[in-house]
C-alpha cells in the first residue's frame, strides 16, 4: 500500500521506518530539511537501537522529502505524527497538527483516503482534524477523491521502538467510519498475523504469534492511549508510594513489587521504584488527562496523586543526601545518567536535571556523566553543560557521594570497587534499586536508596 507520515519525531520515523520494512511504499514528510538530507543518507536523527539497520533494509520503500506533494497524492493512508507540546495550562498545544492537517487537505487526491492521528491529541481531536481537513479540502478549486479521519495510538517505548511496533501487544485502530477500518487492518496485516520475516538483528520472540487488534471507534481509540499511559504511570507512582512505606517500616520495596508482580492479575512491569518516571509522554500525558476531564468538570484524582509522588521521589532523593551528608553546601555530589531512562539520549522531564538543578540550588556542586546523551545535553542544557564529566573516573574522584540516576548497562557492569576509592567519603545513592547492597557495602560503600 501506499503511506505517507508527516512529522519524522520518534513515533512517525518508527512508524515510517517500519511499514517499508514490512513492504509498504513509504514517503516520510519532515519540513526540516537537515534531518531529511541525514535521513536520506541513511543515518538516524535520534539515538535508537536498531533503528540505522532498519534504515538500511526498508531503503528501497522509503523516501524522505520536505514536500507534501511528494507523499500525499495517491496515498492509501497518510499518518500525522507531528509533536504536540503542552502548552502553558497543560493542554497539548496543537499547532504543528492544525498546520500538517492543512497541508495534508491541499495534496489530497486520491479515491479514498486514510488520516490517521499518530499523535497524542486530546479526546476530539479526531473531529477536530476533520473539520480542519473539510474546510481546507473543500476550499479547493477541485475537489477529487476522498477521505477519513482515523485514531491508531503508539505505545512504543523509546529505546525499544522497534520491537514495540514490529511486535507489539496490541494494535489499536478508531474510526467512525468503517472503510478506514478496513484500510488499516489492511496495512497492519503483516504485523496482526506475524507473517513477515524479521528483521536480522531482532528475531521474533517465541511468545509472539498474533498480534491483537482492537478496532473501534474514534473517541476510544484516542481515550486508550490516555489511558494507558496514565496507568502506567500511576503504577510507578504506587510502587513508589509503597516503598516511602516500606523505608519506614523496615521492608524490602523491591521484594514487596516482586511479591505483588507475580500476582497475574496485577503482573510484575512498571513497578519499578526509585526517582521515578521522566520523558515525553507520560508528564504530558496525565497533565492532559487532567486538563481534558477539567473541560468536562471532572477531577482526576488518582492521576493528580500519581503526578505528585513522583514529583515528590526526585525530591525525596536530595533529602536523603541531606539527611546524611548533613550539610549538602560545598558537597560534590556526581550524578550517573542523565537521559530519563536507558537507550535513549532524549532528556525531556529526566528526573536527572530536577535533581542535579536542587543540588545547585542548595549550595552543592554536582558533576554529572551519561554515556550517550552528552552531546544532546550540551546543547538542550547549556547551564548545566559545565558541569559534565568526560569519564567515570573523573566524576567520582573526590565526590562526597555519587547518584545513579539511569540504570544504563554501563554502569551496572561498572568494577564499583576500582572507584570507592577515589571519592572523598563512598556514599552511594541507588536511584532505581538495581545495585546490589550488600555486594555495594562489601566494596566498601555507604549504599542509600531512595526508598530502601
Ligand atoms: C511510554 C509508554 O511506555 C509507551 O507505551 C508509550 O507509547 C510512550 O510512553 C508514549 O506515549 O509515546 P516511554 O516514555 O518511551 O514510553 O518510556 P517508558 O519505558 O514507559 O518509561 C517511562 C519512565 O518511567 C522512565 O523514566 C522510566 O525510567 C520510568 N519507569 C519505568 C520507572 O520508574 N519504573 C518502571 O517500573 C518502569
Amino acid at each position: 500500500m501506499k503511506v505517507c507520515v508527516v512529522g519524522t519525531g520518534y513515533v512517525g520515523l518508527t512508524t515510517g521506518v517500519s511499514l517499508a520494512f514490512l513492504g509498504h511504499e513509504v514517503t516520510c514528510v519532515d519540513l526540516d530539511q537537515a534531518k531529511v538530507d541525514m535521513l536520506r543518507a541513511g543515518r538516524c536523527p535520534i539515538y535508537e537501537p536498531g533503528m540505522e539497520e532498519l534504515l538500511a533494509e526498508a531503503a528501497p520503500n522509503l523516501t524522505f522529502t520536505t514536500s507534501y506533494d511528494d507523499g500525499v497524492p495517491g496515498a492509501d493512508v497518510v499518518f500525522v505524527a507531528v509533536q504536540t507540546p503542552s502548552a502553558e495550562d497543560g493542554s497539548p498545544d496543537l499547532r504543528y497538527l492544525r498546520s500538517a492537517a492543512e497541508s495534508v487537505a491541499q495534496a489530497l487526491n486520491h479515491d479514498f483516503t486514510v488520516v490517521v492521528n499518530k499523535s497524542t491529541v486530546p479526546i476530539g481531536s479526531g473531529n477536530w482534524v476533520d473539520a480542519i481537513l473539510r474546510d481546507s479540502f473543500t476550499q479547493r478549486s477541485e475537489t477529487p477523491g476522498e477521505f477519513a479521519v482515523a485514531s491508531n495510538p503508539e505505545f512504543l517505548r523509546e529505546g525499544n521502538a522497534i520491537a514495540d511496533t514490529l511486535y507489539p501487544d496490541r494494535i489499536v485502530i478508531g474510526s467512525d467510519n468503517p472503510r478506514s477500518l478496513e484500510v488499516l487492518n489492511r496495512l497492519y496485516r503483516p504485523i496482526i498475523n506475524q507473517t513477515f520475516t524479521p528483521p536480522t538483528f531482532l528475531p521474533r520472540p517465541e511468545d509472539v504469534s498474533a498480534v491483537p487488534l482492537v478496532s473501534t471507534d474514534l473517541a476510544s481509540a484516542e481515550l486508550i492511549k490516555y489511558a494507558a499511559n496514565a496507568f502506567l504511570a500511576l503504577k510507578i507512582s504506587y510502587a513508589n508510594e509503597i516503598g516511602q512505606l516500606a523505608a519506614k517500616v523496615g521492608a524490602d520495596i523491591t521484594e514487596v513489587a516482586r511479591g505483588m508482580g507475580l500476582d497475574q492479575r496485577i503482573g510484575s512491569r512498571f513497578l519499578q521504584s526509585g526517582v521515578g518516571w521522566g520523558g515525553s509522554c507520560f508528564g504530558k500525558d496525565t497533565k492532559a488527562l487532567i486538563a481534558t476531564a477539567a473541560e468536562y468538570n471532572l477531577e482526576m484524582p488518582i492521576v493528580k496523586a500519581a503526578r505528585d509522588v513522583n514529583q515528590r521521589q526526585r525530591a525525596i532523593a536530595v533529602e536523603r543526601l541531606q539527611d546524611e551528608l548533613r550539610i549538602l553546601k560545598g558537597r560534590k555530589i556526581g550524578l550517573l545518567g542523565l537521559a530519563f531512562k536507558p537507550n535513549t539520549d532524549d532528556l525531556r522531564d529526566a528526573p536527572a536535571l530536577d535533581i542535579a538543578n536542587s543540588l545547585l540550588a542548595r549550595g552543592a556542586r554536582v558533576k554529572l556523566h551519561d554515556p550517550v546523551a552528552t552531546e544532546r545535553f550540551r546543547v538542550e542544557q547549556p547551564e548545566l553543560a559545565p558541569y559534565l564529566s568526560e569519564t567515570i573516573d573523573d566524576l567520582f574522584a573526590d565526590c562526597d557521594a555519587v547518584v545513579l540516576v539511569t540504570e544504563w548497562a554501563q554502569y551496572l557492569e561498572l568494577d564499583w570497587s576500582k572507584f570507592v576509592g577515589l571519592m572523598r567519603t563512598p556514599v552511594v545513592l541507588d536511584g532505581r534499586h538495581v545495585l546490589d547492597a550488600e555486594r555495594m557495602r562489601r566494596m566498601g560503600y555507604r549504599y542509600l536508596a531512595v526508598a530502601r
